[in-house]
């Protein structure tokens, strides 16, 4: 506990360790770290490790947390958590084919679209609504609404699950008192809460209801899944969920430079309450190099030179961008310059569902010439997202395509294009080279040089996402750095960038964009 400063040492304090807990602090001030210091402390006083359970947004975000706590198999996923106690029951996880078919039939019977039905079923779940609920309120519509309760009712008939239902059930599993009897945590920790919707508070509440130990830890500036339901407010309204529940806050950040957390402090959302805002001061005393600011004309020297500078250190550095299309300007010329690289989650242009589609059907075109293959196929898959491109996290669907295309039009068939495509989506994630992730991805991280590129006009914030979303995904991004951070853009600055374009500056970097400066050299601009 030594290490701890006096705020994060209250926390995992003996006399502090029962009841419920909300611990609410900004990027880098320890909110981590103290959860792992918890979960020691709790393990040192003889709890058992199946006792306490540890919760946070991804599975690799797990396996970091368990690396730093020297433990396997206490920190898992809510969604892991979820499959676990449905396997319990035994359900079984469904087959793509049988879910798909389910829906097609559904969609036809009540005149729905398949995206808009499977886009409201998992509106429902994030936000606890059962089907009758849902049927009986009459709010969302009589079509959709029936749709939903029968796949319900088809999927429970037949004992399978799918990947969001796996919460869904697990919550209406431990509704029942004698079904969570079997699953009461001693402590519950939660980390990332700023990023979990309703139906995971109620699994909070059900797995720490004998004990009600839980200490849940977010920053809600730093939300950013509000589009998918996730409620940062609950954080801050932690006695909605746990009366009585107790409240603490960690102000100083320990992970970043002077300048950069100067940084962050100033390109805070505007919507941060003042007082945390104020707790924002730097625990470190070097002032750091200064941020820097690079501008290219073209996206692919942008990249190029980002690769370059992360190269020179790759274990200790990151790229960072706002989508997956932008990763896959880089995932290309790695791919080109054979450079060995590595994603983080769910990141990358070659993981994504429409592109994978893609590429499938084109397979089955390949005695065609490329450009009809190409006008059969992408159009097919298009028209899923016409209506709302935005698929899963930080992926547009349709940019992706059209990225797509122009890179497929470079090659001289269909075959020779597939034959490219499918290594690139078969490529192993190596664990070596330098690590890009998208925003979302690189969450909860820190890295000594972050390279965030992409930082343009239309991107950042993207055009397509919530202002005040992606405020709170650029704080994410920023915040990520340890000793170094360096924004770039290609083309319109990033208006988060304007504050420090004054004309001066913008001509200077006009004049350097065709250079490969050094990141010093760059930061002395401001
Ligand atoms: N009291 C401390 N003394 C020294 N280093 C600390 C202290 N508290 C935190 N750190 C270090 O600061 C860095 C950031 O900590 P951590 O990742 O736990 O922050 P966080 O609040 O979880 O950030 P984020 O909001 O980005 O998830 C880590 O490298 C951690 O080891
Ligand atoms: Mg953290």
């Amino acid at each position: 506990m030594s290490d701890l400063n006096s705020e994060q040492a209250a926390v995992v304090e003996l006399k502090n360790r029962r009841g419920a807990r909300v611990i609410i602090a900004g990027p880098g001030t320890g909110k981590t770290k103290t959860m792992v210091a918890l979960f020691n402390e709790l393990r040192e006083a003889g709890v058992p490790a199946a006792n306490i359970r540890a919760v946070t947004f991804s599975k690799e975000a797990a396996t970091t947390i368990e690396k730093r706590a020297g433990i396997k198999g206490v920190f898992s996923t809510f969604h892991s958590l979820g499959y676990e106690i449905c396997s319990s029951v035994i359900r079984k996880p469904v087959e793509p084919e049988l879910r798909y078919r389910l829906m097609c039939q559904l969609c036809r019977k009540w005149g729905l679209q398949y995206k808009d039905l499977d886009q409201f079923i998992s509106q429902m779940r994030h936000a606890n609504v059962s089907p009758a609920a849902a049927v009986e309120s009459g709010k969302w519509g009589y079509a959709p609404s029936r749709a939903y309760a029968e796949y319900e009712k088809d999927r429970l008939a037949a004992g399978w699950m799918d990947f969001e239902s796996m919460l869904c059930d697990a919550v209406a599993y431990l509704e029942d008192p004698q079904n969570r009897a079997r699953w009461q945590f001693e402590y519950l920790i939660v980390d990332e809460a700023q990023d979990t919707d309703d139906l995971q508070w109620r699994m909070m509440q059900l797995l720490s209801e004998k004990h009600g130990n839980i200490t849940v830890v977010g920053d809600p500036n730093q939300a950013i899944y509000t589009w998918r339901g996730a409620s940062p407010e609950n954080l801050t309204n932690f006695e909605k969920w746990f009366p009585g529940g107790r409240y603490f806050y960690l102000g100083r950040n320990y992970r970043s430079t002077q300048n950069v957390v100067k940084f962050v402090r100033e390109n805070l959302p505007s919507d941060c309450p003042p007082a945390l805002r104020e707790a924002m001061v730097p625990a470190r005393a070097e002032v750091g190099a200064p941020v820097g600011i690079k501008m290219f004309w073209g996206e692919d020297e942008e990249a190029e030179d980002a690769l370059t500078k992360a190269q020179a250190d790759p274990l200790n550095s990151i790229i960072i961008a706002r989508t997956n299309r932008q990763l896959g300007v880089l995932e290309r010329l790695c791919n080109e310059h054979s450079i060995r690289y590595h994603l983080l989650g769910k990141s990358g242009f070659w993981k994504q569902g429409e592109i994978r589609k893609v590429v499938e059907a084109l397979k089955t075109y390949t005695a065609l010439p490329l450009a009809a293959a190409l006008n059969l196929a992408i159009p097919a898959v298009e028209k899923h997202y016409a209506v709302d491109d935005r698929t899963d996290l930080d992926n547009y669907a349709l940019g992706n395509l059209a990225s797509l295309k122009n890179q497929a039009l470079k090659f001289q068939s269909t075959s020779e294009f597939v034959v490219w495509a499918n290594k690139m989506m078969h490529r192993r994630n190596g664990a070596k080279g330098v690590t890009f992730a998208t925003v979302h991805a690189a969450k909860g991280g820190e890295w000594k040089n972050v390279f965030l590129i992409g930082a343009r006009a239309d991107v950042m914030p993207h055009a397509k996402g919530d202002p005040r979303e992606e405020a709170r995904i650029y704080l994410v991004a920023i915040s990520r750095a340890i000793d170094r951070l360096r924004i770039s853009f290609a083309g319109t600055p990033s208006p988060y960038l304007r504050r420090y374009l004054t004309e001066d500056i913008l001509d200077k970097l006009r004049e350097k964009a065709d250079e490969v400066d050094s990141l010093q050299a760059q930061t002395k601009l401001f």
